[in-house]
């Protein structure tokens, strides 16, 4: 039975901290009460770890917290092993599970704040690694045809922290299980510069356990823990432009970190083009851009979305002074009350 609970306080539930509060929450925790979710009254907002969320501060509707657990294997044939979880598990402790078995594919993705079904809606991905990669089926309920579907990889349309579920109709489908599956061939993903230069590599092979340790280190470094600095990783995206506009940026700035794309594109650093506009490290009353990391939006305590959304423009209006880059949020903005 879902059972709303009326004026739930949402801070705690987004990596943000940032002071939200739902109309109406509902703990779903049981796959029999998903249908249900579809006569909720609206608009449904479906929230997982809440690490890619700026969220209003009064939400209307429901907010449907995911909270389907579990994690097993469920096949192992000649290609690897297919490893399935509940939408609701953590990220990590998915990746973590694998690879306490020795398992490798997903270590690269260590850390990750938040759920196992916000994963494919984002196509999460870190150190040469997005989850497209390694999923074999999402199942999904449709709550607006009020049926269940599976998913192949291909019909989810990855892309760069992007599919068919944050594209099409973002909160059509709800996510309920995700599988991935895990070569046998196991080869160590190494092509990402802090991690092909880490020094355990100098006396230790590259286990999974190995660069799953390795990649917690790189990111404990580099990025702040929302549990300790209230944020919601990389705010931006990494933008793609022109040869022609990567080319004027360039000629000027000979360390401009650029990758060249298979469409002709060259994506560039977001965080490099924020820390050269002057906002790295800096503050907007209660948020500010991580002194660490130029593309990690941090509150510094007490901050609400429109703080966010203030520094959000502020930045994106001084790269595009000084570069003329338009850069794109990365976390999602349900409509508030
Ligand atoms: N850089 C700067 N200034 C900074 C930080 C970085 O100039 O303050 C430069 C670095 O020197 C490097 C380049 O920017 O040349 C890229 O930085 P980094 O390797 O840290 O990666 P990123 O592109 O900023 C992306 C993902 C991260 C992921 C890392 C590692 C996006 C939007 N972000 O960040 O994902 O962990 O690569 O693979 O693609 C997230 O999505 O929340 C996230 C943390």
């Amino acid at each position: 039975m879902l059972e709303p609970n009326p004026l739930a306080d949402l801070t705690q539930a987004n990596t943000l901290a940032l002071r939200a509060q739902a109309a109406r929450l509902v703990r779903l925790t049981a796959l029999t009460d998903v249908p249900a979710v579809a006569d909720l009254p609206g608009p449904v907002f479906i929230l997982g770890g809440g690490s890619n969320v700026v969220l209003p501060p009064q939400m209307a509707g429901t907010v449907v917290k995911v909270e389907l657990r579990g994690i097993r294997e469920v096949a192992s044939g000649p290609k690897g092993v297919i490893l399935e979880a509940g939408a609701g598990e953590s990220w990590h402790d998915f990746v973590a599970y694998g690879v306490a078995r020795g398992l490798g594919g997903l270590e690269n993705l260590a850390l990750i704040p938040g759920t196992v079904g916000a994963a494919p809606v984002q196509n999460i991905g870190a150190y040469g690694l997005e989850i497209s990669e390694r999923i074999v089926g999402v199942t999904t309920y449709d709550l607006k045809a009020h049926v269940w579907q599976e998913w192949t990889p291909q019909a989810c349309a990855f892309a760069y922290r992007d599919s068919a579920f944050k594209r099409a109709e973002p909160g059509r489908w709800l996510i309920t299980a995700v599988r991935v599956r895990l070569p046998h061939r196991w080869q160590p993903r190494l092509d990402y510069p802090d991690l092909r230069q880490h020094p355990a590599w100098a006396d230790t092979p590259p286990t999974p356990a190995a660069v799953f340790d390795a990649v917690c280190a790189i990111r404990r470094a580099k990025l702040p823990d929302p549990a300790v600095l209230p944020n919601a990783g990389s705010f931006f995206k990494n933008p793609v432009v022109d040869v022609p506009t990567y080319r004027a940026i360039a000629a000027s700035h000979a360390s401009l970190p650029a990758w060249p794309q298979a469409d002709g594109g060259v994506k560039l650093a977001a965080a490099w083009l924020i820390e050269q506009a002057g906002w790295k490290g800096r503050r907007l009353g209660a948020v500010g851009m991580h002194e660490r990391h130029a593309l990690v939006l941090v509150n510094h305590g007490g901050a609400n979305a429109d703080d966010v959304l203030r520094l959000s423009e502020a930045v994106q209006t001084a790269v595009r002074a000084r570069f003329g880059v338009g850069l794109e949020r990365e976390p999602v903005m349900p409509a508030a009350s």
